[in-house]
């Protein structure tokens, strides 16, 4: 590996500087992406693996990153278990059908995974091909509670309140479900490492809408479970998006990496998961708004805050489609440029 930053610091291995990738650094932000999208539908744009490959490739070669992450969705998950899910322009998903009562159940199964995801390993195996070991690259799925969010809601929420009450009034069936999902992504996360995927991130979007102990019995305690399964094959990174408290327990899992969002002050984030395992964040995506000074000043204060332990700079959570490519590229120079010496030097 040409470039292997993120290995290393996923590892605990010492690094010149922190490595740098940005969550849905392959997307609508990026022209080259917009190109292929008003040719394209998106889940076409997941099925061909020769599209699939050129978008995963596009932040390496424009932006600069220190690893690519696989260009798909968390939803091909639900897809594949039997739920229709489309995507609507400026609507976000929607899912038809969603998951109501215990008769709906039959409508889902634990797919075979090859069947139904192959094309997911060709695009893996695709990308491994192109980028010929210049970096890393990320494989990905959602966490069982993130995507039975999406299942029972049918649709974004900034609450999730249905998918929550689901949970409280029908435990059986929730767990059910979440069970179901669980089997489906340890068979989908060891197809991406098959085909070449060199670390796994699990997204649990939607984590921190659970209170601490609804967290580890209607989330964690599923991802625990497909971490375990993994057992170290490639380095495992869990974000939960707002999960903060659960930090200690997400450490003792046995992933390799932890994201945070902005919500949290590094410092704490590192006494509350410790010092064996690598922390992944945190800038606001909202910041890259900012005037590029700015933006080269606040990532330099970020870099300080996390200081000289296991670290990948990223952003708090995905990108967002109106940030100029100039911003995004600031927000990555500014960390390639970085050294950590420079932390003893100031
Ligand atoms: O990070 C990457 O660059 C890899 C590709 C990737 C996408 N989605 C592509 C995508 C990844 C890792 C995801 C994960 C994902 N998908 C999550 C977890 C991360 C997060 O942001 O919280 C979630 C919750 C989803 C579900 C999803 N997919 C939503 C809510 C939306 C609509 C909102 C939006 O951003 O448009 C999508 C669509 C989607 N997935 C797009 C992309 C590039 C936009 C599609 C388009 O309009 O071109």
């Amino acid at each position: 590996m040409k470039n292997d930053l993120l290995l290393r610091a996923l590892s605990g291995e010492p690094t010149e500087r922190p490595p740098v990738w940005m969550m849905r650094q392959a997307g609508r932000y990026l022209p080259e992406y917009r190109v292929l999208r008003e040719k394209y539908g998106f889940f076409e744009r997941c099925r061909i693996p020769e599209l699939a490959c050129e978008i995963t490739l596009q932040p390496v070669d424009i932006i600069g990153v220190d690893a690519a992450i696989l260009f798909s969705d968390i939803l091909v998950v639900p897809q594949a278990m039997g739920m229709e899910v489309q995507l609507i322009e400026s609507k976000g998903p929607i899912l038809p059908d969603p998951i109501k009562t215990q008769k709906d159940l039959q409508r889902i199964t634990i797919p075979d995974i090859h069947d139904k995801l192959q094309y997911v390993f060709d695009a893996v195996a695709l990308i491994k091909k192109e980028l010929n070991d210049r970096v890393p690259l990320i494989g990905f799925a959602g966490a069982p509670w993130t995507l039975l969010c999406y299942m029972v809601q049918g649709k974004g929420s900034k609450t999730f309140d249905e998918a929550r009450a689901f949970c409280y009034t029908q435990p059986e069936l929730a767990h059910q479900i979440l069970y179901m999902i669980t089997e489906t992504t340890i068979a989908y996360l060891k197809g991406q490492i098959k085909a070449g995927a060199d670390v796994v991130q699990i997204f649990d979007s939607w984590g921190g809408l659970l209170g601490p102990e609804d967290f580890e019995n209607i989330s964690l305690q599923y991802i625990r479970r497909i971490v375990k399964a993994i057992n170290g094959e490639v380095p495992v990174i869990i974000f939960a998006k707002g999960a903060w408290y659960s930090l200690k327990e997400m450490a003792a899992t046995g992933a390799a990496g932890l994201g945070i969002d902005w919500c949290i002050q590094p410092a704490l984030a590192r006494e509350f998961a410790g010092d064996n395992i690598t922390l992944q964040g945190n800038f606001d995506p909202a910041k890259l708004l900012s005037p590029i000074p700015v933006i080269k000043k606040e990532v330099t204060q970020m870099l300080h805050a996390f200081g000289n332990k296991r670290y990948i700079a990223n952003l708090g959570h995905g990108i967002l489609p109106n940030i100029p490519v100039d911003h995004a590229k600031a927000f990555v120079d500014t960390v390639r440029e970085w050294e950590y010496s420079s932390i003893n030097a100031n």
